[in-house]
């Protein structure tokens, strides 16, 4: 599930593009424990989820769960026609490869719905942390892509790209989430996450 306020902020624009699209069989690339693969079967679809982290995908529940690279994803070619990418894109470094690596995957006519940390997290110098079990705070490292590189690895991948979202923190956890209220006093109400749904052309 979303557990904190941007995957909320995420989901409540992939959802709906999702639940639009009538897709046969769905691929969840970066699938983690599975948050988006019951809301793919929901559509219709057989899903199966991708992910290199062995771990990830023990946390994880669901048929179809398979380990492998989303740069080398072990699917032939046009076996989907919707992929869904949350949130993963900023672990890989050439968006180029991963978004013609995806293009390979999709039929004509199907559909990439992914998203992406806000490229204004690179520009303010914002760092992707967690605290673990024993109250240590790690912090992950990500690669930050413009925009404009995304639509430029889009249109390479021979992908049209039909919606962009840019949402931001919804005001629900104004008052629940400690850390939102000093958040917004340091930066206002800014986009933190990007969406983009695509479609491959012919
Ligand atoms: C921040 S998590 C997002 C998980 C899930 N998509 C979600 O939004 O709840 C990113 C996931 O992408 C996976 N990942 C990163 N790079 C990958 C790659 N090259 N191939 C496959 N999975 C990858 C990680 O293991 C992790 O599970």
């Amino acid at each position: 599930m979303a557990h904190n306020p941007l995957m909320r902020a995420e989901q409540d624009i992939v959802e709906p593009l999702l639940a639009q699209i009538r897709a046969k069989r769905a691929l969840d690339v970066g699938t983690g424990s599975g948050r988006y693969q019951p809301l793919l079967e929901a559509t219709g679809a057989s899903v199966h989820g991708v992910d290199f982290s062995l771990a990830m995908l023990a946390r994880g529940h669901g048929a179809r769960r398979v380990c492998g690279d989303a740069c080398r994803l072990p699917f032939r070619r046009a076996m989907f026609d919707l992929i869904n990418a949350s949130l993963m894109v900023g672990d890989i470094a050439d968006l180029g490869e991963l978004t013609r690596e995806m293009a390979r995957a999709l039929c004509t006519g199907g559909h990439l719905v992914y998203s992406d940390f806000h490229p204004s997290w690179a520009q303010r110098g914002w760092s992707r942390t967690f605290r673990s079990a024993d109250g240590e705070l790690h912090s992950v490292s990500f690669n930050a892509h413009a925009i404009d590189d995304h639509l430029t690895a889009l249109e390479q991948a021979g992908l049209r790209v039909r919606t962009i979202r840019e949402p931001r923190l919804g005001s629900q956890w104004d008052g629940s989430e400690p850390g939102i209220k000093a958040f917004r006093r340091r930066w206002g109400n800014p986009q933190v996450v990007v969406v983009f749904h695509a479609v491959k052309e012919p």
